[in-house]
């Protein structure tokens, strides 16, 4: 019995829903960890597609247990979107846990996302104006609300309303933005509440017992580790820990619980937001990887920047995260080209380096060194054995192990929970 943490090794929309759908099969417990309704992860299951933005992705298997844990950033009325998204779907999401110690978002923090994205002009982070940055700003600064404050009526009265007024200040006085009717927000809360309130739970404590017990356990990751707060492309990056140690900070149970890490790559490469992206392609190939695979949002609708597969991306996320293996998603959209690029370095003023950067600006200054392989056929959707894959996508995937060093041991080959070839079983 084993536990995996799920993670994004590239800037999120790698196909970690997929996976951990996939995944989810073998375990008790599948936990989301940090970030929020910023995050969209697409599953395709019995023949119908979800987008799920809070719930865990484990939620489409009846008897498994899927926790929302206190490093997440909730919106309410997101959740009960999706819930009853779920509901009108005929899916049975009884198995719904949500920690008591995460934090609220409030209709202002989606406010100041929009006012911060707004004043930045030519810099803004293309943020997706979810409250995200915000919300976690007020956890920091120790002024957040939490769900278990949710669960009090006189405690969530106080709280919203001694908050509410030193907003209401902020947005009047300085932003000259429109105030926020107190008795409202307090009205719509406390009705989130009584809806989520089955629900809620001391889940640090759910997790760490079901680990004692012996059950398998998924750490669902959100983002990507380029996206991370404190090991990402600052500050083009998100506010949470999106990397395999941010399952300690957003779950409570301590880095000797944890048995394997999986990263999640994409064949190719994406990107969604402002930032510097070394292999972007601005050319019809980036265009023809983005309308292939469907490259858009799946929370904001915004088309995703595309470019060649990058292993000093790669490199970075194994050592980061701790990588103990590797799934590579989209094989089928990377099909169908004569030739494909993988970067193995970047160069800058003849000198060549292949240690990611700690500067964006750095970044953004690299042109990237590209190997180039032969592509392999369009048609590979079918595939279930990798000795059945053509060879050219074969070798593909153990240059990136050589390049790596951690195995590949999951690839996708289409949306579908079945489309996956697996190499090696990890529950
Ligand atoms: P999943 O889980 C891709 C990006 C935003 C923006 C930056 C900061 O689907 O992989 P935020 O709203 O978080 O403050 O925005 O982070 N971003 C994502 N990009 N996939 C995601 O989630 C993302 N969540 C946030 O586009 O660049
Ligand atoms: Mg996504």
């Amino acid at each position: 019995m084993s536990t995996v943490v799920l993670v994004g090794t590239q800037w999120g929309d790698e196909g970690k829903g997929r996976f951990v759908d996939f995944l989810a099969e073998k375990a008790k417990l599948v936990v989301r960890f940090q970030g929020g309704d910023n995050a969209g992860h697409t599953v395709e299951t019995g023949g119908k597609t979800y987008k799920l933005h809070l719930i865990p992705s484990g939620i489409f298997y009846k008897d498994k247990t899927n926790v929302i844990g206190s490093g997440v950033v909730i919106n309410p009325a997101a959740l009960i979107e999706e819930m009853d998204m779920l509901k009108a779907a005929g899916i049975d999401y009884s198995g719904l846990r949500i920690s008591a110690r995460a934090q609220v978002i409030m209709p202002w923090h989606m406010a100041f996302d929009k006012i911060f994205e707004e004043r930045l002009g030519d810099s803004a982070l293309g943020t997706t104006h979810k409250g995200i940055g915000p919300a976690y700003m007020d956890k920091a600064e120790r002024i957040g609300i939490r769900i278990c404050d949710l669960m009090d009526d006189k405690i969530m009265y106080e709280k919203i309303s001694s908050v509410c007024s030193k907003k209401n200040d902020i947005l009047v006085n300085f932003y000259k933005s429109e105030a926020f009717d107190e008795k409202q927000v307090i009205a719509d809360y406390k009705a989130y509440a009584d809806k989520i309130r089955p629900y809620v739970i001391d889940a640090a404590d759910l997790i760490y017992s079901e680990i004692e017990n012996g059950a398998n356990v998924l750490f669902e990751g959100a983002q990507g580790t380029l996206l991370d707060l404190n090991m990402g492309t600052y500050p083009f990056v998100t506010s949470s820990h999106p990397i395999a140690g941010g399952v300690c900070i957003g779950t409570g149970i301590g880095p000797t619980c944890i048995d394997m890490v999986l990263g999640i790559a994409k064949a190719y490469t994406t990107r969604v937001g402002a930032g510097p992206f070394v292999t972007e392609l601005n050319d019809k190939t980036g265009e023809a990887i983005r309308e292939k695979g469907h490259e858009y949002g799946a929370t904001t609708g915004r088309p995703r920047r595309c470019g060649w597969l990058d292993t000093v991306i790669l490199k970075y996320s194994a050592r980061v995260n701790g990588l103990t293996h590797l799934a590579v998603s989209r094989m089928d959209t990377l099909g169908g080209f004569d030739e494909v690029k993988i970067c193995t370095g970047y160069k800058k003023d003849g000198k060549i380096t292949d240690v990611f950067p700690v500067k964006w600006e750095d970044l953004d200054s690299y042109e990237p060194i590209y190997e180039t392989l032969p592509g392999w056929s369009d048609d590979i959707s079918h595939i279930r054995k990798f000795e059945e894959l053509p060879e050219n996508a074969q070798k593909y995937i153990k240059r990136i192990e050589e390049l790596v060093k951690v195995p590949v041991v999951m690839l996708g080959v289409g949306a579908a929970r079945e489309q996956a070839i697996v190499r090696k079983e990890l529950f």
